[in-house]
């Protein structure tokens, strides 16, 4: 175990509390904006952690009047690399980063967080789906389950990113049994973002034209960008793109297998594109979504959709800034609901797998 505080500015007294066991009790307290938040990253010295932790400490996530105290979490072989990123947050002199911890201790790492940003897992490789990585990956979020719940604000939010995310996710809850399910996430926003320009591209409009893209199911090759309703400028998509036949095919499967294409392409997994998800995830849910809009988040289904309640599956979702609410009523036609039974039949084979190998307590 190794652990450190740095960067401790003097006047911030809820800094020098850090250590405090029971302030994670007067969470609910916080009603001044300027309080710190406190945001727990795991694989801080990876390369998506690389791409994440300036963005968020230079207020690129909650804004430019939100003081933060980053808690960098990783494991012991990584952590000469995470003092080295630590000395360059330090370097970047951010007027919001209130404090830093560095640490490979759970209990310290999620002490009063407000937010964990679970990146921290292995990658996978060429030729591995990613639910291969279930063996290697899912124990993680036993431990981290349970540190959470002990540890962390009450009122903490969970985005789960290391793979396989849902899965992972799914593990991480069912062993934190007293934090509310609906804290817990899994990030298909890249997933999201990926539809997004395929689609725009395909049009010929700017990105910010197309809205209402839900991927539902899994972050994995079956999961399903839903474009029969996704929309460019209020429109449906259908009347936008009249190929349906490049929808229905290359479409779903160039945004299903990008994560492939950039690994091929890289030599590594995406790491830039996912922290920038992480920033958009993080920002839809705890800023009300726009007015007829949706975006897409795994969550812990409620049985909506006929998706069996308890399984983390992506949906589309809208947020009031607090608490995320799956959109109701939205048409399935044949096609998208095939698409969707397969993706969740996948899910209930992961959680199948996690189950066996003792991952999720019965
Ligand atoms: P990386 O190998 O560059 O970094 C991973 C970091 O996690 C390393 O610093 C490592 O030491 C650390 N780590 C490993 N086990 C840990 C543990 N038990 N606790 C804390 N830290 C631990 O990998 P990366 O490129 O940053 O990717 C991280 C994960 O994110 C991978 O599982 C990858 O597949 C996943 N990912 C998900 C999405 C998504 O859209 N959901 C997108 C991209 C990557
Ligand atoms: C992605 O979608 O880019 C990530 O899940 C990384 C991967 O393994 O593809």
């Amino acid at each position: 175990m190794f652990g450190w505080v740095g960067r401790i500015i003097p006047d911030e007294v809820a800094i020098a509390l850090a250590s405090a066991n029971w302030l994670r009790f007067i969470q609910p307290l916080k009603i001044m904006s300027t309080a710190p938040l406190r945001i727990a990253i795991t694989g801080a010295a990876g390369a998506i952690g690389y791409s994440l932790v300036f963005r968020i400490a230079s207020g690129g996530l909650f804004g430019p009047g939100q003081p933060l105290v980053l808690h960098l979490i990783d494991i012991e072989p990584a952590l000469p690399v995470l003092r080295g990123v630590v000395m360059e947050l330090e370097d970047c002199a951010y007027p919001l980063l209130k404090g830093l911890v560095a640490t490979t201790n759970l209990e310290e790492g999620f002490r009063a967080a407000d937010w964990a940003l679970l990146v921290g897992s292995v990658p996978r490789k060429p030729g591995l789906e990613r639910k291969d990585l279930l063996g290697i990956n899912g124990k993680i979020f036993i431990e981290q389950g349970r540190a959470i719940q002990k540890h962390a604000a009450r009122d903490i939010r969970i985005l789960v990113v290391g793979n396989p995310c849902n899965t992972n996710c799914l593990i991480g809850m069912n062993n934190s049994p007293d934090i509310p399910r609906d804290r817990w996430h899994a990030m298909t926003r890249l997933d999201e973002n990926r539809a997004k320009t395929q689609l725009s591209q395909k049009a010929g409009v700017k990105i910010s034209r197309v809205s209402n893209l839900a991927i539902w199911g899994n972050h994995s090759a079956t999961q399903y960008p839903d474009f029969y309703n996704a929309k460019i400028d209020g429109r449906p998509v259908t009347q936008m793109i009249k190929d349906e036949n490049w929808l229905k095919n290359e479409f779903v499967t160039t945004v299903a297998q990008r994560g492939t294409a950039v690994l091929k392409a890289r030599g590594a997994s995406s790491a830039a594109s996912a922290a920038n998800a992480i920033i958009d995830s993080v920002k839809s849910m705890s800023s009300p979504t726009a007015a007829g809009d949706w975006n897409s988040v795994c969550v812990c289904s409620d049985g909506s959709y006929g998706i069996e309640k308890g399984l983390i599956c992506s949906f589309p979702v809208r947020s009031d800034g607090q608490k995320l609410t799956i959109v109701p009523g939205l048409e399935i036609p044949p096609f998208s609901r095939a698409k969707i039974d397969a993706s969740v039949a996948e899910l209930k084979e992961e959680r199948a797998i996690a189950s066996e190998q003792g991952l999720i307590p019965k």
